[in-house]
């Protein structure tokens, strides 16, 4: 890992406004964006795709290796647009199928290892805000700042109740509740990079705090480390 460049690293389960509150943050420093929550969501758009079995770990391995994905940063918002083989998923990837598959493909060690090489090519200059829920931990150890955010499990279905709302999905919040807590479940307890904050991550816990209170708290970190 290249050391000149920093990483901000910003961790945590679904509904903690995570990735907001990490585009904010590159935006305003204009740094490069990873979601690698999306990488693992565009593969399992690949697997279920070409009938690889979400539990075949070497096939889903060899696929995360060939993986032809594209983010295209929106020029005024920075909001990526994603491609898989040239085709756009941005809105694909978010469907409820994929959430759940995204969650086992990223629970098989060898997937995880597939994917960290085009993880890390995301660290260039000027400097790198990394989302996900591993950044901090293992695939930027070394990062300038390590956050991990958290929020009780009813503020976060909340949240995502909210968003999906907005999108017109019907699900009700209790079955929303349920595959959260699924999903993070999986995600905390997998063998791994399970869902942890770093031993040195700076934890946010967001549930009685609005985006702009937490960014606020961001920014000061930042400030205070010396990356703006
Ligand atoms: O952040 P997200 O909901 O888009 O992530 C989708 C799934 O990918 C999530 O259930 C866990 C997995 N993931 C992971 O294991 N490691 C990451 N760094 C990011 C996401």
């Amino acid at each position: 890992m290249k050391t000149n460049t920093p990483v901000i690293t910003i961790d945590g389960p679904s509904g903690t406004g995570k990735g907001t509150l990490s585009q904010l943050l590159a935006n305003k420093l204009r740094w490069h964006l990873l979601d690698s929550g999306a990488m693992y969501r565009v593969l399992a758009l690949a697997a279920l795709d070409s009938g690889v079995d979400l539990d075949d770990e070497l096939q889903l391995a060899q696929l995360a290796l060939e993986l032809d994905i594209n983010f295209t940063p929106d020029q005024h918002t920075g909001v990526p647009s994603i491609q898989l083989a040239g085709a756009e998923v941005s809105d694909r990837i978010r469907e409820h199928e994929i959430s759940e598959a995204s969650s086992r493909v990223a629970a098989h060690p060898a997937v995880r290892t597939a994917l960290l090489d085009l993880q890390r090519a995301f660290q260039r200059e000027p400097g790198l805000v990394a989302d996900g829920r591993d950044m901090g931990s293992t695939v930027f150890p070394r990062a300038n700042l390590k956050i991990f955010l958290t929020a009780s499990a009813d503020a976060r279905a909340q949240r995502r109740y909210k968003q999906l709302k907005t999108k017109e999905d019907s699900d009700s919040l209790r079955a929303l509740r349920e595959d959260l807590d699924k999903r993070d479940q999986r995600d905390m307890t997998r063998a791994a990079s399970p869902l942890r904050p770093a031993d040195d991550a700076l934890i946010i816990d967001s549930t009685n705090l609005s985006i702009e209170q937490v960014f606020d708290r961001l920014l000061e970190a930042v400030k205070q480390h010396g990356l703006c």
